[in-house]
């Protein structure tokens, strides 16, 4: 059976994109944002998804203000990267698993989570730029990735808790499809940034830095905040924290934190980047209780001694 094996969250900044394809990364600026991902690309070469799940918002790129699904599926085949006003980011061509993302469709929507199914879609920085953090730059993306675009540009975008509900409904289809994939389930956008207005530039790192506190060990308390308080400590654009909230329903109550990096600014806004896998602490308690036999061996075995030289 399929399984998710972790979560990743990031931020998705438009100039992050642009630093890698304009050749900055070297550059003081910049190299403090990439060195933080480092470890992080390590840590993906070695987990090596079969599948990668990317929750992340569309930009006015493949969905205009005209149709804006809250929740879309991607299902296709392929996603080329869009053109966002550039050319398109030269970056490979997203290919998609259908097969997965059909079973994802059925298995939501018959457990009553509506989403709508999109069988064609450009991808834009949302998506490809979290998979240049993890991956690199490679010339194909080393595994297949279904996109699944969250509204959190036009108002009203889901709350935080539909946004983990989401997530565990996609645990459920996961765990429940036949063949063994492992699959790396990513949340992008956010930090605090706002972009606009007399506000522009905000970053709130204490909010951030609880926000990625309370991920790990407190995520129910997260899918409380309304959309209110994001926009009031995360600026507006924070409320792309919500997208955080899916990746982290997909896994399970108890993770383990294994590896985080926050720096301000990128552009003008904070950058945020947090790996969580299923928490390994029980599997040693239930390894620990499996040993007790040995103990008992040991005591048996001892037992059996004494007996030996007693006879
Ligand atoms: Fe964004």
């Amino acid at each position: 059976m399929a399984k998710i094996i972790a979560g990743v969250s990031s931020s998705h900044v438009p100039a992050i994109g642009a630093a890698i394809d304009n050749k900055q990364t070297e550059e003081p600026y910049w190299k403090r944002v990439f060195s933080g991902f480092e470890k992080s690309k390590e840590w993906m070469a070695q987990a090596k998804p079969d599948v990668v799940i990317l929750i992340y918002n569309d930009h006015a790129s493949a969905f205009s203000v005209e149709m804006v699904p809250t929740f879309a599926l991607g299902c296709a085949a392929e996603f080329p990267p869009a053109d966002e006003g550039w050319g398109p980011r030269p970056v490979p061509v997203v290919k998609g698993h259908p097969q997965l993302a059909a079973h994802i469709a059925q298995s939501v929507i018959l457990d009553e989570f509506d989403i709508t199914v999109v069988n064609k879609m450009e991808v834009d920085h949302g998506l490809t730029v979290p998979m240049n953090l993890l991956f690199g730059s490679p010339k194909e993306w080393p595994c297949p990735v279904i996109p699944v675009a969250v509204n959190v540009v036009l108002y009203p975008p889901p709350t935080g808790h539909r946004c983990f509900m989401l997530g565990r409904a996609i645990r459920k289809a996961v765990e429940s499809y036949p063949e063994d994939l492992r699959v790396v389930v990513f949340g992008t956008g956010g930090m605090s940034h706002q972009i606009s207005g007399p506000r522009a530039g905000l970053i709130n790192s204490k909010f951030d830095k609880a926000f990625l506190d309370n991920l790990t060990k407190d995520p129910k308390k997260l899918t409380r905040i309304p959309h209110l308080e994001y926009m009031r400590e995360a600026g507006a654009e924070g409320i792309e924290m919500v997208m955080w909230l899916v990746m982290r329903g997909a896994l399970e109550d108890k993770v383990d934190e294994v590896y985080r990096f926050y720096t301000v600014p990128a552009s003008n806004t904070a950058v945020g980047h947090i790996i969580l896998e299923p928490h390994r602490r029980a599997a040693k308690k239930s390894a620990g209780k499996a040993k007790k036999p040995a103990g008992k061996l040991k005591r048996a075995a001892a037992r059996a001694k004494i007996q030996r030289i007693r006879n």
